[in-house]
């Protein structure tokens, strides 16, 4: 896992380089099962969804608020059948990109929990928490 360091406004962020930019189609999306270290020391694993929709990247936990289960029921599928909503596989909730906001299922008026990325020297890269230093990011096959 790549280090970057940070603008200066945000100097005292590190931010990790997930994958690259193109490594993710616009328009799709992609799960990663990174591992984190705690406040206590302590690693735990860290499933998230990144959506590419152009140049801009938003990122979610992969755990749906209804159930607590991951959204894809098959490897990176995410979207739903417009290719416009997140979708959870089990019972159908589905979820705005650009906000994670729950627009329709089971968990309506419930959300995913955004994840922060920054898109940095053609990387994305998550902000906000310590990447276990010797864990490669775990990529999954790529949809297509
Ligand atoms: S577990 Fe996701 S909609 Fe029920």
């Amino acid at each position: 896992m790549t280090e970057v360091a940070e603008s200066q406004e945000e100097s005292e962020l590190i931010a990790y380089v997930v994958c690259g930019l193109n490594d993710i189609p616009s328009r799709r999306a992609r799960g990663f099962h990174l591992v984190i270290v705690d406040e206590n020391g302590e690693e735990k694993p860290l499933p998230i969804i990144i959506v590419r929709w152009g140049k801009q990247v938003f990122g979610y936990l992969n755990i749906c608020p209804h159930d607590g289960v991951n959204l894809d029921w098959e490897r990176n599928q995410f979207l739903d059948s417009n290719g416009l909503r997140l979708m959870c596989g089990k019972h159908g909730a589905t979820f705005e990109i650009g906000t994670g906001a729950c627009v329709d299922g089971p968990c309506l008026g419930n959300g995913l929990t955004p994840v922060a990325l920054k898109v940095i020297d053609d990387d994305i890269c998550i902000l906000g928490v310590t990447l276990a230093e010797e864990t490669e990011s775990e990529e999954e096959t790529p949809d297509s």
